[in-house]
């Protein structure tokens, strides 16, 4: 993508005379390290060879059939408790073959890696009852949809290490039209499963498969570290309800790369707690790293952090991400009461064709778990930096709506570029930030030009500036 160029923004009334945004732009091209590059290489750490495993079993032998009809759970639990035998020595890998495995909820062990084959389908049964009902998350304090407990996901797992569950694009799917429409008429005593989800483990890799129908979100690693999810490929209905693509919840060191995910709510939502629960569990998501994502969503956004965000979020560095056809590209939701903060996030190199809202904040998203929350816990967001967004057919550049007393503040916007936009293309009300090379002109709270005066109150802008080469050759600059 070629950054923006052009004098589209016009000159702006608190400018020195003579400088232009287009002497930023100037500025900033010739410098080695290009605007629209993030600093370093935010990749995924290229440790991804296929992890070995010197034994292997295949689900065969445990009796299962994959005649897409026969339940196959006790075959899933009993290969895997018998591949625990083989944790201290290396790990194992469960072999799943070509054919239509149904099953219910099943639990994972460290060490192993679980492997579809090319046209294997991991099928989730359609009876509730196979879905256990666990505890709630201590960091939301009850279900999500519904008080008590919830259903467990179809593939669970909890305090591991090193669990991959790869594949040569075999599909792991949730089937989950009946609990949608279970949802849709009310009758559920327990909030929906989630169709894969890691709780308090490390090491975790996903990656070359396909995951289709999610009873509720379809990649949920909560309370882990060093998680990677690479080249996977999620879809449900663009009408199915709240199915998420991959919530990374008070996790850190988490990577998504290359990921191709069309569902009915946000492609990827980084959250971390709901209100008085995870202030008090207090474990945010920090150092998040998505790095191309291409997707749809109806009625969410391709990416968002919240509106469950209480025990904080920060170091969110998300590039080179295309939406089409959704409704919002890039959403931050909170409300009074969350309390925690979203801080030190970058988003860069975001291509949006026929989104509706390109960047969304949402200060009063409410929905609380109970009457409990404290309305005066307010959530800190600060130091946003959107940079090298480029959209066709956006209707609406910036609804950004903070909250009254607790203004989010350095929002920086830097090299944005949307065409189609209505007449009053921004919004925004109790937001504080700065932007350059914005087109069209932004509101007026972000109105001052990030350069050369605000760059270090702006996250992931300053690193231009840092050599002294740099900064003397800024100085010449400025003083033309
Ligand atoms: C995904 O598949 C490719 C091609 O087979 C392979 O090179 C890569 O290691 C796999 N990735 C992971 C993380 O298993
Ligand atoms: C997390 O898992 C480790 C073992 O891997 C365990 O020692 C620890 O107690 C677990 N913590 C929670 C909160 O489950
Ligand atoms: C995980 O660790 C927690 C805390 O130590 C413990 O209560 C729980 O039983 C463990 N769960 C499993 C499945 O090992
Ligand atoms: C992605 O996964 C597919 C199989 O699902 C594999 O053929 C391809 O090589 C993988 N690509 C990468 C970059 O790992
Ligand atoms: C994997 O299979 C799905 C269909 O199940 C397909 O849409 C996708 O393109 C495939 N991915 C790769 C990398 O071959
Ligand atoms: C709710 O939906 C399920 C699944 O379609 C159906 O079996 C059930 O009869 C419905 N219940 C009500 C009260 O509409
Ligand atoms: C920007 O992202 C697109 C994918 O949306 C990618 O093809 C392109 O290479 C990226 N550009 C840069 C400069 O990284
Ligand atoms: C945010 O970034 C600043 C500067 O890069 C750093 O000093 C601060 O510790 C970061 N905050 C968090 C919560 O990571
Ligand atoms: C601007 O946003 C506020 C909410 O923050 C809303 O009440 C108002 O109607 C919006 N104004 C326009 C012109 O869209």
């Amino acid at each position: 993508m070629s950054p923006v160029r052009g004098r589209y923004s016009g000159s702006k009334p608190n400018k020195p005379e003579g400088y232009r945004l287009v002497d930023v732009f100037l500025v900033l091209a010739l410098f080695s390290e290009a605007p629209w590059a993030v600093a370093g290489s935010s990749q995924c750490s290229q440790s991804n060879l296929e992890v070995f495993r010197p034994h292997s079993v295949s689900i065969t032998e445990f009796g299962a059939v994959g005649d897409g009809v026969t339940l196959n759970t006790k075959a899933f639990q009993n290969a895997i408790f018998y591949l625990n035998s083989f944790a201290d020595k290396g790990g194992a890998k469960l072999f799943v073959p070509a054919g239509q495995w149904l099953t219910g909820s099943f639990d994972l062990i460290s060490h192993l890696t679980l492997w579809l084959d090319k046209d294997a389908v991991i099928l989730g049964s359609t009876n509730s009852d196979t879905w256990p009902v666990i505890d709630p998350l201590p960091s939301y304090g009850r279900g999500r949809e519904l008080p008590g407990g919830r259903h467990r996901s179809l593939i669970f797992g909890r305090n591991l290490t090193d669990v991959v569950i790869t594949g040569d694009n075999g599909t792991i799917d949730g089937q989950g039209s009946i609990w949608w429409e279970w949802f849709r008429n009310g009758t559920l005593d327990y909030t929906r499963p989630h169709l894969v989800e890691l709780m308090n483990s490390t090491g975790v890799i996903i990656s070359n498969l396909t995951f289709l129908n999610p009873p509720f979100w379809t990649i949920h690693p909560v309370y882990c570290s060093h998680v990677k999810v690479q080249n996977v490929t999620i879809r449900a209905p663009l009408d199915s309800p709240n199915t998420d693509g991959i919530d990374p919840d008070s996790s850190d060191d988490v990577c998504i790369e290359d990921c191709y995910i069309s569902t009915g709510d946000d492609l990827v939502s980084i959250k971390s707690g709901w209100d008085e629960y995870g202030i008090s569990y207090g474990r945010p998501s920090t150092k998040i790293t998505i790095h191309g994502l291409i997707g749809e969503t109806k009625l969410g956004a391709g990416i968002a952090i919240g509106s469950e965000m209480s025990g904080g979020v920060s170091e969110v560095h998300a590039e080179n991400l295309y939406f089409f056809n959704s409704v919002r590209g890039i959403r931050i939701k909170t409300s009074p009461g969350r309390g925690g903060y979203v801080r030190n996030i970058s988003i860069s190199n975001v291509t949006l064709n026929h989104v509706d809202v390109a960047i969304i904040f949402t200060g009063h998203f409410g929905e609380h778990p109970d009457d409990s929350y404290d309305p005066s816990a307010l959530p800190i967001i600060e130091r946003i930096t959107i940079k090298n967004v480029i959209g066709e057919n956006v209707k609406m550049a910036g609804q950004l709506e903070g909250i009254e007393g607790d203004t989010f503040r350095y929002i920086c916007l830097s090299n944005i570029k949307l065409n189609g936009v209505s007449e009053s293309p921004w919004n925004c009300s109790y937001i504080q930030g700065y932007s350059d090379l914005v087109f069209p002109e932004t509101c007026d709270p972000l109105k001052e030009s990030i350069f050369p005066m605000h760059h270090l109150d702006c996250y992931d802008l300053s690193n231009h500036f840092r050599s002294s080469r740099n900064q003397k050759r800024l100085a010449r600059l400025l003083s033309w």
